[in-house]
């Protein structure tokens, strides 16, 4: 698909017009043109019609957005990507409000790009497809469900943060819906209004339709459609799990992916959520209470003869105090860890911004971790990473081996199950 799709270049700077120029061409695309912001980009964009546009987001600001913006009308269909030196989250942010669909952080590399670029286009395409009827949509989209034994695990962190990595890398749809009975901050953390949410879908049963959810949906700057939470918890009493079961039907047969977010807590909402599930991400941080925990949930579920095979463990280092623990959860957990997400502290700078850190900081590499998980999700093979990657690999993998801690770091299942807990599965509460 990438060889020979036309694509134009709205750069004002000319060496680096030149640069990203040549980088498209050995990616195999016809670049139709090349152009400065305002007047001159529209006009480019009219005259040669390309299936994609990469502009570059520098100085002046309102002009370059204002470019993207009036690029986006003439071209709607046409998927943009944009490159700037800017990595601010409060301007990735405006970008994609004005119609960026990726936005990548100076130095702009030819790999990343090309991926962008293939990604939009495949969601372009698939896209097309359905409108056009050629494509049936999927009967049932998979539905993941993000749960975890403990509150402050990162499970929202993970939920928001795969929704977008799907959404923006692998080209699907993507509908959160924030679960959260306690504390439902979803919403506040993607920065969205709330006026709708769940609770207004509260309704007989055959009354939530398609139409019904879709009044209930934000659709995020990055992509991902949001159902959120009621602001106040006590509007969770109209809800029940008959009405979580419909609304996630219904969000399951018009989008690829629908991701469940869970509360710190158990109750009939999340014991629905669970039964609903593809695929559940049972998170953890490897600390010892959360590991007791976490054998605790593991038992749980094997006692309701939850499909082994959908449970996928997800080590959270929410800490750098974990850092450096080796500790031997496979053997504590008596299970493989599915995904381990190392520790950032950027993750809470951004998400205080609005913004998830795979949008915000891309090359960050807490979200790096997010990127792959979501391709290990989607089935996806990861791109295959360049010499200087693997070179840095190794130098890291050497340089671990030398400060290796001893066995005494690591903790043993005994030593687990004499951990502090919270309650208990069954004394979990709504
Ligand atoms: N990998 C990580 N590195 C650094 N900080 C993290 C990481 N994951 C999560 N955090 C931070 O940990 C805190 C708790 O994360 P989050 O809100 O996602 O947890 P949660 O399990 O959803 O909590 P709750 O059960 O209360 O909803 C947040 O401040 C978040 O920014
Ligand atoms: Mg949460």
């Amino acid at each position: 698909m990438a060889r020979n799709s036309k694509v134009i270049i709205i750069d004002q700077d000319p060496s680096s017009r030149a640069e990203t120029q040549r980088m498209l061409a050995l990616l195999g695309f016809a670049v139709m043109g090349a152009a400065g912001y305002g007047m001159e980009a529209m006009t480019l964009a009219r005259e040669t019609q390309p299936e994609v546009v990469v502009v570059s987001l520098e100085e002046p600001i309102a002009r370059s957005l204002q470019t993207v913006e009036s690029v986006a009308d003439i071209l709607p269909q046409v998927p943009i990507i944009a490159y700037s030196s800017i990595g601010d989250p409060s301007y990735i942010r405006r970008a994609m409000q004005v119609g960026v669909k990726d936005y990548l952080v100076a130095p702009l590399e030819e790999e990343e790009l090309g991926q962008a670029i293939n990604s939009a286009l495949a969601q372009e395409e698939r896209r097309q497809q359905r409108l056009s009827g050629e494509v049936e949509p999927q009967a049932y989209g998979t539905v993941v469900t993000v749960f975890g034994a403990k509150g402050g695990i990162g499970k929202t962190t993970i939920a928001t943060n795969l929704a977008t990595a799907l959404v923006q890398k692998t080209g699907q749809s993507v509908a959160l819906v924030d679960l959260d009975t306690r504390f439902g901050d979803v919403a506040i953390l993607m920065d969205m209004p709330t006026d709708r949410s769940i609770s207004d879908l509260a309704l007989p049963e055959d009354e939530i339709d398609r139409e019904a959810v879709q009044s209930c949906l934000y659709t995020h700057g990055t992509g991902v459609a949001i159902l959120p939470a009621p602001i106040r918890p006590s509007e969770w009493h109209s809800i029940h799990p008959g009405h979580i079961e419909k609304m996630v039907s219904v969000l399951a047969a018009t989008h690829d992916y629908v991701i469940l977010d869970t509360p710190g807590t158990f109750n009939d909402i999340v014991s629905r959520a669970l039964e609903m599930c593809t695929i559940l991400l049972l998170t953890a941080t490897p600390d010892l209470a959360s590991l007791k925990d976490t054998i605790l949930a593991l038992e749980m579920l094997r006692s309701w003869s939850f499909p082994a095979e959908k449970v996928k463990i997800v080590i959270n280092h929410t800490s750098d105090a974990h850092g450096d623990t080796r500790v031997d959860i496979r053997r504590v957990l008596g299970k493989d860890i599915f995904w381990t997400i190392p520790y950032d502290r950027s993750i809470s700078q951004t998400t205080q911004l609005g913004m998830p850190i795979v949008a915000a900081k891309p090359k960050s590499k807490s979200s790096q971790s997010f990127v792959e998980l979501a391709y290990a999700i989607g089935g996806i093979r990861s791109r295959p990473k360049g010499m200087l990657e693997r070179l840095g690999d190794r130098i890291s993998l050497l340089a671990k081996q030398d400060d290796e801690p001893g066995p005494a770091a690591e903790v043993t299942a005994e030593q687990a199950s004499e951990a502090p807990v919270t309650p208990a599965p069954e004394e979990w509460t709504r």
